[in-house]
């Protein structure tokens, strides 16, 4: 056992650079939580208000707990389960990783359905079906009737299951590192494009505004917690991703440098998507409190006010499919790299064993939004709260899970594998001259302040039940 350990972390594949670490971390962290999540979050939280305590959520908390799982696997060369074997003595630590697989597996599940409706949005803007849409009421038949399909929804997550299964099947650097170099600027060059012409429609500016002006009278227990949430959600933590990315990080590198980029990365990809939607939509007039419909509802009516809005359609949501690949990829690798480690199993035989595994949890998500009654919430639901199956899977692993997985990843390193040795670790590349501005602060927060306001979110969630 010993020295089959010893010999996965001398075959161990690595990025091929740093370049390659950082975007592939970034394109996980960068996904359906940046453009659809975030800007209806900050529709539902006031504006500015939300922007600015999500930022300082980002700063407080998201950065260091980001740079506490990237060197848990950084350290180890392991997945989840295996960086706690290796790191933490005890029995206990070891499910708080295996606790990581499965929600990576469950957020899997029903974000593969997610992002198959943003395929069929795709089709649907290509084949011109999408100018039907002309007003809110249209848009909003439009997208219930699509979604209610009992066919579509489910053919399309497993063809992006499919397609995330091919890519991971590739390995780290063949596979991911490739997709992800391509991917990433064709991402960032389409959302530039989309950001300008958002900014020169007429009233955009007001979409600015409203976007950093915080109304402090809509501060609310309610907006704080769901800046942490997003904060968390957003940057891929609590559920082992980053440790499994950090894994593949090679010892050359400073991931006290590498964790800045990708969070600056993340965020500045949230704000450019606000960019985009929120001038947009005062351009149409639209009020900014759509919900999670905001993406799928009303920027269909408003593509078809504007000029060369087709072009913009199929640009808009060809992204949205592209940040979706580049999470799902990190959400099977996590299995997968723990079957690989821990069970000896090929890639091959983990990543489709998985994502087939996920596709029969995906169907019945896939089904929640009107072909099967009793999945779809309301009256008619057999769900605990009347939720629907993909709400339920979302509030179950999207929050409690990964709540959870947050605190006892900071637990676990601060307190038992230690602050010095994790601060060292951070620091153990090459580069060394980066500097890394009140270490001190950051073990502080990894060690009490994180674990602590994770904890209060977590009890808030709970005790109000209210999920978003
Ligand atoms: N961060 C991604 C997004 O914003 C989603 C995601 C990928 C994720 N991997 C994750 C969320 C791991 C939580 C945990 O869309």
């Amino acid at each position: 056992m010993a020295a089959t350990q010893q010999n996965a972390s001398i075959d161990r594949e690595h990025w091929t650079g740093r370049i390659g670490f950082i975007l592939a971390a970034a394109g996980s962290a960068i996904g359906l939580g940046n453009i659809w999540r975030f800007p209806y979050s900050v529709s539902e939280g006031g504006g500015g208000l939300f922007v600015i305590i999500y930022l300082f959520f980002v700063l407080g908390i998201g950065l260091p707990v980001l740079l506490a799982e990237l060197s848990l696997g950084r350290q180890s060369q392991r997945n989840p389960v295996g960086a706690f074997k290796a790191l933490i003595p005890g029995k206990f630590w070891p499910y708080v990783g295996g606790l990581g697989v499965l929600t990576g597996t469950a957020i899997l599940a029903f974000y593969s359905v997610i992002a198959g409706w943003t395929v069929g949005y795709l089709g649907k803007s290509l084949s011109g079906t999408l100018a039907e849409a002309t007003d809110g009421e249209s848009s909003g038949a439009v997208f219930s009737s699509f979604v209610a399909d009992p066919l579509w929804p489910v053919l399309l997550s497993g063809i992006f299951l499919a397609i995330t299964l091919l890519v991971v099947r590739g390995g780290v650097a063949k596979g991911i590192e490739r997709a992800t170099k391509f991917l990433m600027p064709a991402l960032l060059i389409l959302l530039i494009a989309l950001a300008i012409q958002a900014l020169t429609l007429p009233g955009g500016i007001d979409g600015i505004i409203y976007l950093f002006t915080p109304d402090w009278s809509k501060l609310s227990l309610n907006v704080v917690m769901g800046a942490l949430g997003q904060a968390l959600f957003s940057l891929s933590l609590g559920m082992g991703a980053m440790i499994t990315y950090g894994s593949y990080a090679s010892k050359r590198e400073n991931l006290w440098k590498s964790g800045t980029y990708i969070a600056i990365a993340d965020t500045g990809i949230a704000l450019l998507a606000g960019l985009i939607i929120f001038p947009t939509l005062f351009f149409a007039g639209a009020e900014p409190n759509a919900g999670p419909g905001l993406v799928f509802v009303v920027l269909p009516t408003i593509f078809n006010q504007m000029p060369f809005g087709s072009f913009f359609a199929i640009a808009f949501f060809s992204l949205l499919t592209i940040a979706a690949l580049t999470s799902t990829v990190s959400l099977l690798e996590v299995a997968v790299a723990y079957f690989v480690d821990e069970k000896g199993w090929r890639r091959n035989k983990a990543a489709t064993a998985i994502s087939g595994f996920c596709f029969a949890l995906a169907v019945p998500s896939a089904l929640a939004f009107g072909a099967v009654p009793q999945l779809s919430g309301g009256e008619q639901s057999i769900l605990p709260f009347n939720l629907d199956f993909l709400t339920l899977n979302n509030n179950i692993w999207g929050n409690y899970s990964l709540s959870i997985g947050a605190i006892f990843i900071c637990i676990g390193v601060a307190w038992f594998w230690g602050v010095p040795k994790f601060l060292a670790s951070l620091e153990d590349g090459e580069d060394r001259t980066f500097p890394m501005p009140g270490r001190e602060v950051v073990g502080f927060l990894v060690k009490i302040i994180c674990p602590l306001c994770v904890l209060i979110v977590f009890i808030f969630i709970i005790v109000t039940g209210n999920y978003f």
